[in-house]
């Protein structure tokens, strides 16, 4: 040491949790528990299997055309233009790519900083339990108040009596999500329609989080937030290529909204990610110029849906709806085996250990662990992959 360097006992500071309530996510702690007992991993919302190759030469060429600079703040032109282009033509709604689209690293950059944009402190927003685990923190690092209220329980559909009852004058924002993680539910027009008309007298902002736009299935349609000019006037529409293309690692989504609240989201985007990485952008881009791979997803997923409902007919599990994403829940109260009477928590815990697939407890969705004895499994897996599932699951 320099003889001249004044002693001092290096320390680190102690932080102030701005998040105290926040632990190892139970994504996080299944999926290692997967890992380590050898488990069909069941349990993180991910796909097994490879996107489309053509994908993948499509940011190979941007790559090797030069595409590899920071892009514009707000998203390369072409793929705004195919985003917009995509909301025009599946939903009527007419998005100016310029003015009212932001491609976002993933859609929980995109809910993080819409929340961050508009919610001042002391600011509500609600939230519907179950909900998916990023919303509640971007509520609390906005300094805002969680408003929870509940789907309803059993059905999970959304309950308007109780969403009303909970708008007040300081509500700013309410946060939806359909197709619906975990739940598999999916909102209909009619759910929409009421909630346009709630929302109406009110100036109350809409998150809409639609990642699985794509993954409906049985002829439904998506109720896009974007199809009621009511609530595309009021909404930040959240969509994520990383579910509808396979990529989850790609970490890219993308954000529509009016353009005095893109201007708002904008300024928070700038300084938060600046940049969504450009080659992917411009892949991306060019892989939307045919819609056949997202058209498609449906028929994809549904066949998968089905083998596994197929499958788990066979056992003791009480099969819920799963009208889209790639989600399925199940009652586990009929199980004969005394495990299902221990906390959802413990009892995937158990399932992961002794049976052999990783699934996640519904309680994980809920601020106060409510347990209604339900587990999801993700069925974005190889067919080979699900199939050894139900090999081990048959037991039950
Ligand atoms: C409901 C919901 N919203 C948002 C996300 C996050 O999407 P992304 O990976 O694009 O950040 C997920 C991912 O599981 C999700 O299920």
């Amino acid at each position: 040491m320099n003889a001249a360097t004044p002693a001092i006992e290096p320390h680190t500071p102690v932080v102030h949790s701005r998040l105290p309530q926040v632990g190892t996510t139970i994504f996080t702690v299944m999926s290692a528990l997967a890992a380590e007992t050898g488990a069909v991993n069941l349990g993180q919302g991910f796909p097994d299997f490879d996107c489309d190759p053509q994908l993948i030469d499509a940011v190979y060429a941007a790559m090797r055309a030069g595409h590899n600079q920071y892009p514009p703040m707000t998203g390369v032109p072409a793929l705004r233009q195919a985003i917009a282009a995509k909301v025009q033509a599946l939903y009527g709604h007419t998005c100016d790519a310029q003015a009212e689209v932001t491609v976002t690293a993933g859609a929980t950059q995109a809910i993080l900083t819409a929340v961050l944009a508009v919610v001042h402190p002391g600011d509500e927003v609600i939230v519907l339990e179950p909900c998916y685990d990023s919303y509640v923190p971007n509520i609390e690092l906005a300094g805002g108040v969680v408003v929870r209220v509940p789907l309803t329980p059993g059905t999970f559909r959304p309950d308007f009596d109780r969403i009303a009852a909970a708008l007040t004058p300081r509500t700013r924002a309410l946060i939806i999500n359909s197709p619906h993680n975990p739940s598999g539910r999916v909102w209909t027009r009619e759910d929409m329609l009421r909630l346009q008309e709630l929302l109406a007298p009110t100036d109350v902002l809409l998150i809409s989080d639609e990642v699985y736009e794509h993954m409906v299935y049985d002829g439904q349609p998506h109720e896009s937030a974007a199809r009621y000019p009511g609530l595309a006037a009021r909404a930040f529409i959240v969509s994520s290529f990383g579910k509808t293309y396979h990529v989850t690692g790609w970490k890219v989504g993308y954000v529509v909204a009016p353009a005095p609240l893109m201007a708002e989201f904008r300024k928070v985007h700038q300084f938060n990610v600046f940049t969504v990485n450009t080659p992917m952008q411009h892949g991306l881009a060019a892989y939307m110029a045919d819609p056949t791979p997202y058209l498609e997803l449906p028929t994809f997923y549904a066949a998968k849906r089905d083998l596994f409902r197929q499958g788990l007919a066979q056992t003791r599990f009480r099969l819920l709806p799963s009208e889209g994403t790639y989600f399925q829940c199940v009652d586990i109260s009929g199980l004969a085996v005394p495990e299902k009477d221990l906390p959802e928590g413990d009892f995937c815990q158990w399932l992961t250990r002794e049976v052999g697939v990783a699934a996640i407890p519904l309680s994980a969705f809920y601020g106060n662990g409510f347990e209604q004895q339900v587990i999801r499994f993700c069925y974005a897996k190889r067919d080979e992959t699900l199939r050894a599932a139900l090999a081990r699951l048959a037991r039950l």
